[in-house]
């Protein structure tokens, strides 16, 4: 069983995080996200990955390598020109042997992939979807089937009210070979707008796997918070001690103005006098100056706040610096190696990245 992961966005709405990490790469739980889906591919029993690539790839090779060190064996493909989320399948199809699951590099979820596998052994057809319910289907892909789970429609975020269902396209599949006849090779093409109802209007079936798993999909800053939050709380299943957790956590146990639930990685220095969570995970080498204030936030490696800054709600990548008593308002975004001039004040919702790179 092979597993091709979708790892070639650009990943423009996390920017500026994306300028400096491609998107699989970023950390949740201070651990690149794709390094969790190995895990649970892993666990599924699946040795053997095809990532096609594209943007910013090296940064994938470089951690994964072939996947030995994972006792996995790992294919990139390298697209000079997106294809999109089908003509990425087409441009493996060399490497593709039989049946395969799709998974979008960028959903976290607690689905089963053993048991997807035995839901499309009992149904057949070319493939299975992973479908999930949610309160408001507007912004997704929605999928109507019938009673026996044959997919009937796709409906690409339709207006509100006129939602045909709740159920949408979770991002993962289990498709057979036979689906590759249907993607036009060489140019962009996108599984969900025009594969999948190219493969239902040819009479051919698709099955809806819905189940009612934790998902969400980390391309957007606030559901990149929503999802640490989720995982310290323990609604979505990950292996964190509840608390103060981390290979950092220990030193922070006992910390006056630590309130948890904080993850920490190693080397990470607190002041006494900082006061640190709710809902705050640190990167290895962070450090709180004084008096800083730092809450529901995600810091990667290296941060450096200055004492009696704020930041709250925010993301900031590996080396951001933030000047003593700056405040970084809700929902903002800083890039890598940002430095915020001491006393600056942000807005809340700020994106502040590096120089881009022509
Ligand atoms: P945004 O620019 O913020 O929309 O992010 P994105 O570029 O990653 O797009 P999106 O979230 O829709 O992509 C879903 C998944 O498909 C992600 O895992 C992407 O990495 C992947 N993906 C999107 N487009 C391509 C592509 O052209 N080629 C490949 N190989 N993967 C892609």
């Amino acid at each position: 069983m092979q597993a091709i992961v979708l790892v070639g966005g650009e990943g423009t709405r996390l920017r500026p995080l994306t300028y400096g990490t491609p998107k699989p790469m970023v950390p949740i739980m201070n651990v690149p996200f794709l390094a969790r889906t190995m895990e649970r591919l892993y666990e599924a029993g699946i040795r053997d990955v095809i990532l096609p690539a594209g943007y910013m790839p090296q940064a994938i090779v470089d951690y994964f390598g072939d996947g030995s060190r994972l006792d996995m064996n790992i294919t990139y493909v390298i697209e000079e020109t997106p294809l999109g989320t089908a003509g990425a399948l087409k441009n493996v199809e060399q490497h593709i042997t039989g049946r395969f699951f799709v998974l979008n590099g960028d959903v976290l979820t607690s689905l089963d992939l053993r048991a997807m596998l035995r839901y499309h052994d009992e149904k057949g057809g070319v493939g299975a979807l992973h479908l999930i319910r949610v309160d408001d289907p507007s912004s997704f892909g929605c999928v109507v089937h019938d009673g026996g789970g044959r997919v009937s429609a796709f409906v690409e975020k339709p207006p509100k009210g006129e939602e045909p269902t709740n159920e949408i396209n979770a991002g993962t599949y289990l498709l057979e070979r036979e689906i590759l006849n249907f993607i036009p090779a060489g140019r962009n093409v996108s599984i969900e707008r025009e594969t999948f109802p190219k493969v239902i209007a040819a009479g051919k079936d698709l099955y809806a796997y819905t189940t009612a798993d934790y998902w969400i999909d980390l391309g957007r800053p606030e559901n990149y918070l929503a999802a640490h939050r989720d995982v310290l709380s323990g609604a979505m299943p990950l292996t964190v001690e509840p608390g103060i957790s981390g290979n950092g956590g220990e030193a922070l146990k006992g910390h006056p103005g630590v309130v948890p639930p904080v993850h920490a990685d190693e080397d990470v220095v607190v002041d006494a006098s900082a006061k640190v969570g709710p809902n705050v995970v640190l990167g290895r080498g962070c450090s709180i100056g004084a008096n800083a204030v730092v809450r529901e936030s995600v810091l990667w490696e290296r941060v450096s706040v200055g004492s009696g800054a704020t930041i709250e709600e925010a993301i900031l990548a590996s080396g951001a610096t933030i000047g003593p008593k700056a405040q970084i308002g809700r929902g903002s975004v800083i890039g890598h190696d940002v430095s915020v001039d001491p006393g600056q004040v942000l807005e809340p919702g700020s994106r502040l990245g590096p120089p881009v790179r022509a």
